[in-house]
């Protein structure tokens, strides 16, 4: 969305701060992540960082002024206000491994729950429901809102006193704390409530209350649910809205800073929250040597905390976009709902083009209203207009209002000028949008095809009339089965350490969902001009898909409070819904497949993973023994049994899936080593199923598997043999053709997808 001004708009504060920089390099500070060694130094903790800082800070500053934050339990180090010759002292520092700057993140922006087969009247233990804590990092949370009361609840379970800013808890939220101490000036004043709506929204999917008559306009109409009602919430908001321009006009925007998020995620741990939902991240992967707060989820794990999160919103550039990769975080792509909208607009003469594109709630239109299509005619006046934003208002005999306008392209800065006219509506050739249309005047979204059809009537007619309808929503269960977004962001991991981790794990409903709403906050973040207020919103991303799974993975870990993140995260992967390559691309959009709670309680065998077990996995990657000590704040790490000369190179996470990289044009032969651990029944045989195409061959050693009593493991081996012959003449790529296995006791099903693949980079399958 809008990536391409935003994009130039960082790039002129990178340039406009980097100048300021050369000007004044004694005083410009920057924030920064200090990663200390695990050792015997004396700089540990607060006086520790404390006295290190005041070693290398330069004359005039006072160590106060630079420190920031003392991590304990998410981060080995402190965050702190440098300058330049500052950090590069720092950086000679023995006891210090690196120095980096800190991130700005980005957010990835009922019956959902019914789809997903998690039925409110269900089996459910509201009991051991309502003892669960989830943690939500995000922009904060409107209290105030229907979703969130607490009638009938008991008292937060113990511990959860004090732990709230601004006096807004109740037995619903039980924690609500704000973490901002970033470089730009905030937008908005300090404190847990939510301006932006998206905390909100995804804290209301994972836990929110019944709340009958629900809806957008009358869209979506119902009753609104969490998948967890019972449980609770605890609101960490590390995601802000804040002016990165010294131009007072340019609108805030919102920003999550790395060392803040840093701050809320030790929090979370010391906590003992159950369940971490993060809807944000980077708007590309970045490596995870770097990924801090990817190295903070591995600390939470190692407490027994699964980590959900968001792939991110990147699918339309293609391959190797998918972020928050590393094994020890459930991954989670968005996929469709089985709601359907649609859009009429009607023609002069009968003629009706139906939008599937489009949101629109307001009113039919009473009549067909005149029709002005804009031009990319560089000569006219009004596209200059257009074009360069900073000229006056449209003059008058431009007017559009009471038109329709239809655009090829549209910016934000056009909507509030149609406001502004009192344009009747808006008709937009959207194609390759990735999400539904939503504006705050009436509006349908065309494709290529259909604004080829409005723009040959617009040639054909003298006068050009048009109607724009509501939007009509219905439900209309797909016959192929589910399908995932175009925007959700795809694999492979573009981490050489993490290619061999298939992500995203999981798809979960994130298009078009309803969910609960800010009412302070705008309904369409884009615009300024919209003051609709409304306790309600419909948002698509991977941000509204990863509370979905957050919440499953919490409606399971109810019923098996001792269950690992990774017995958990197996059950959601190998008991979710095939989806089919033809409909959703491949395995790197959507993983082992949609999320669906119908099989989640009894998933027959799990694939666990133990903290240890990711130690080795990074250990047999060769990487940096100094680094582990201090990413899993443990002084005894030792490498030397798990090094690159050991064999089962690249394949060391006992994982729900097998995917592994090999070379273009040769022949394969691939061993994945496994470990079930039986959580289905007492005695019991488990035989193996195999769907593998013609020219490779799948060997599964042993075939069957016979249990004797709960959680006893059994190992095997699959060894995958093939050719990675291209995909076409022209094509570099190989893909596998769709394989997986599966367990089976004839009650149980549980399916691992294998996906041996050699991808470029530009390939966008
Ligand atoms: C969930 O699983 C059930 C049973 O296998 C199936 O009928 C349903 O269509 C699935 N739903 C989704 C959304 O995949
Ligand atoms: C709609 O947009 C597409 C792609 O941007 C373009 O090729 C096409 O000409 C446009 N159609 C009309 C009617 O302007
Ligand atoms: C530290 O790592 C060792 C070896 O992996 C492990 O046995 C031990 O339990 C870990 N200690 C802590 C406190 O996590
Ligand atoms: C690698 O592992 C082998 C066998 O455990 C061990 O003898 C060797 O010292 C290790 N090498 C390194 C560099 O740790
Ligand atoms: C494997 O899956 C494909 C696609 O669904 C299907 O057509 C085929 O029958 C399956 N083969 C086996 C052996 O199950």
């Amino acid at each position: 969305m809008a990536n391409l001004p935003a994009y130039l708009f960082l790039l002129l504060i990178f340039l406009l701060a980097s100048l300021a920089e050369a000007n004044n390099p004694r005083t410009v500070t920057n924030i920064y992540l200090v990663r200390m060694k695990l050792g015997s130094h004396g700089y540990v903790s607060r006086p520790g960082h404390h006295a290190l800082l005041s070693e290398v800070l330069d004359e005039e500053r006072a160590v106060a002024d630079a420190h920031i934050y003392s991590y304990t339990e998410s981060f080995t180090g402190f965050a702190a206000r440098l300058t330049e010759t500052e950090r590069q002292k720092l950086e000679r520092r023995r006891e210090v491994l690196s120095v980096s700057p800190s991130r700005d993140f980005v957010l990835h922006t009922t019956r959902s729950w019914d789809f997903v087969n998690l039925p409110l009247k269900g089996t459910r233990r509201a009991d051991k429901e309502s003892d669960m804590v989830v943690a939500v990092l995000d922009t904060g949370i409107w209290p105030h809102s229907e979703v969130f009361n607490d009638k009938g609840m008991s008292p937060a379970p113990p511990g959860w006193d004090n732990k709230c800013n601004d006096k807004i808890c109740n037995k619903k939220i039980i924690g609500a704390r704000s973490y901002y101490t970033g470089k730009w000036p905030l937008a908005e004043k300090k404190s847990v409530i939510d301006l932006n709506g998206h905390g909100t929204h995804v804290a209301s999917i994972v836990a929110g209350r019944e709340t009958e008559d629900a809806s957008f306009y009358g869209l979506a109409k119902g009753t609104l649910r969490g998948g967890v009602p019972n449980a609770r919430i605890a609101v960490y908001k590390i995601c802000w809205k804040v002016y990165k321009s010294e131009n007072p006009t340019t609108p805030p925007v919102s920003e999550c800073p790395e060392h803040d998020t840093l701050a809320a995620i030790d929090d979370a741990i010391k906590d003992k929250v159950d369940m971490i939902s993060y809807s944000q991240g980077s708007t590309y992967p970045i490596p995870l040597l770097e990924d801090n707060v990817a190295w903070a989820f591995l600390k939470a794990t190692g407490k027994g905390i699964m980590t959900s999160a968001s792939a991110g919103n990147n699918g339309l550039s293609g391959s190797y976009t998918v972020t928050n990769g590393a094994p020890w975080i459930l991954t989670v792509a968005a996929s469709y709902t089985d709601r359907k909208f649609k859009t009429l607009l009607e023609l002069q003469g009968g003629k009706r083009i139906t939008s599937m594109n489009t949101i629109n709630p307001f009113d039919t239109q009473k009549s067909l209203y005149p029709l002005v299509e804009e031009t990319f005619d560089r000569s006219a006046r009004r596209c200059e207009l257009i074009q360069f934003r900073e000229g006056p208002a449209f003059s008058d005999h431009m007017n559009d209002e009471g038109k329709d306008v239809f655009f090829n392209l549209l910016n934000p800065r056009q909507v509030e000028k149609l406001l502004e006219e009192k344009a009747k509506g808006l008709i937009i050739n959207a194609t390759n949008m990735g999400q539904k249309c939503q504006f705050p005047l009436p509006c349908v979204c065309l494709n290529e095809k259909q604004a080829s059809t409005l723009h040959k009537y617009v040639k054909e007619y003298s006068k050009h009339l048009v109607k724009i309808h509501k939007t009509k929503d219905s439900i209309a269960p797909s016959h192929n089965g589910p399908r995932t977004a175009a925007l959700s962001s795809m694999g492979p991991n573009r981490d050489k350490i993490l290619e061999n981790v298939l992500k995203p794990d999981i798809a979960a409903p994130g298009v078009d969902i309803l969910a609960g709403w800010s009412k302070e906050a705008k309904l369409n973040p884009g615009f300024p001009e919209d003051n609709r207020v409304l306790d309600f919103n419909i948002m698509t991303g991977t941000s509204m898909a990863c509370p979905h799974a957050t919440a499953v993975a919490l409606y399971l870990k109810s019923f098996n409070p001792g269950w690992s993140p990774a017995a958990i995260k197996s059950a959601l992967m190998t008991t979710s819904t095939y989806m089919n390559r033809t409909l959703s691309g491949n395995e790197f959009r959507y993983g082992a497949g949609n999320l669906n709670a119908t099989n989640v309680l009894n998933p027959g065998l799990v694939y666990d993973s133990q903290p240890d077990d990711y130690k080795d996995f990074l250990c047999m990657q060769g990487y940096n023994i100094e680094r582990l000590k201090s990413h899993f704040g443990n002084k005894t790490i030792d490498c030397s049994k798990k090094n690159r000369t050991t064999d089962q190179l690249g394949d060391y996470i006992n994982y729900p899936t097998m995917s592994t990289n090999v070379k273009i044009n040769t022949p394969f032969k691939l061993v994945f080593y496994r470990t079930v651990t039986n959580v289905g029944c007492v005695s019991c045989i488990y035989n193996v199923e195999k769907n593998v195409s013609k020219g490779f061959k799948v060997i599964v050693e042993p075939e069957t598997l016979r249990f004797s009593y709960l959680n006893e493991k059994k190992q095997f081996t699959v060894t995958v043999i093939g050719r990675s012959t291209p995909m076409s003449e022209t094509s570099e790529n190989f893909l596998m053709p769709e394989t997986w296995i599966t367990w089976s006791d004839g009650k149980h099903f549980v399916r691992s997808p294998i996906v041996v693949y050699s991808i470029h980079k530009e390939y966008e399958g």
